[in-house]
């Protein structure tokens, strides 16, 4: 048992929508949300830089007394999850592309796939592919542009869903049944995305199989708070300032009680 917080970053507010599952199943965990506003986004940057970066928020969670670290990111996971395992020795929850999912649900044999160039361009992206999806077709697709509407609060706006529109189309032409939603920040799309596909596609999100790691792993390495009667408390700290992540944060869990800690540097 242990009553310390879990640690959660993203490049920004993508992380959001594994942190929303989070604190459905994992009601008693007191959480600290990092979202690296500053440098985001992470997608085009190297894996070098990443790496650099998520260890520096890795290093502000021990400050914190953090007990286990979700990278609510799958950039950063790619990037540099394996040298985070190695550096710290904190239990480390990371994200992939759900292609394994999608592979087994196909109908049509064909899948598509939206993500960061960083993700679709990391060895953990094509070990994945070829491990479970040998024998149905994978249509990847960069969404170039994406994650900044949504850290401009643009998540609902026209001209959000014709960019979007521009990329899910030609997979669609392509006839893909299963749509992976390979980053975090695009779950807050899920209206538009449902709008554009009109039902063709079965929509893929991993943040709840993470939510669900996340509690495994607390029990696996005797991590859960000792109290089932416990108040968690949720903070929040953003590298840029938590203005947006305020707004975000009403529209997705408008009854709970936030503690908005402000900028912190990395
Ligand atoms: N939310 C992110 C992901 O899952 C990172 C997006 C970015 O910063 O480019 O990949």
């Amino acid at each position: 048992m242990n009553n310390q917080p879990i640690g959660i970053f993203d490049s920004g507010l993508g992380g959001l929508s594994v942190w929303q599952e989070l604190v459905k199943i994992l009601p008693h965990e007191s959480i600290i949300y990092f979202a690296d506003q500053k440098n985001c986004p992470y997608g085009e940057r190297s894996p070098e830089e990443i790496t650099h970066l998520s260890s520096q928020i890795v290093d502000f969670f021990l400050e914190k007394n953090c007990k286990m670290v979700v990278v609510a990111c799958n950039t950063a996971t790619s990037a540099s999850i394996h040298h985070l395992r190695k550096k710290y020795a904190l239990p480390f929850v990371g994200m992939e592309p759900a292609v394994k999912p999608a592979a087994l649900l196909t109908q049509t044999g064909k899948v598509g796939v939206i993500a960061t160039k960083g993700t679709l361009s990391g060895e953990r992206f094509h070990e994945i592919k070829n491990k479970y999806a040998q024998d149905v077709e994978v249509f990847v697709q960069v969404g170039h542009g994406l994650v900044e509407c949504i850290e401009a609060g643009e998540w609902e706006s026209p001209q959000t869903e014709e960019l979007l529109k521009t990329y899910l189309e030609p997979m669609l032409e392509e006839g893909i049944d299963q749509l992976v939603l390979g980053c975090t920040h695009y779950p807050f799309l899920k209206k538009a995305i449902q709008h554009i596909t009109q039902g063709k596609v079965n929509i893929i999100n991993p943040a709840i199989a993470v939510a669900k790691q996340t509690q495994r792993l607390l029990i696996e390495c005797d991590l859960l708070h000792e109290s089932q009667e416990a108040k968690p408390i949720y903070s929040f700290y953003s590298s840029k300032d938590t203005q947006e992540m305020q707004r975000l944060l009403e529209h997705i869990a408008p009854d709970l009680t936030m503690d908005m800690k402000g900028t912190l540097e990395v």
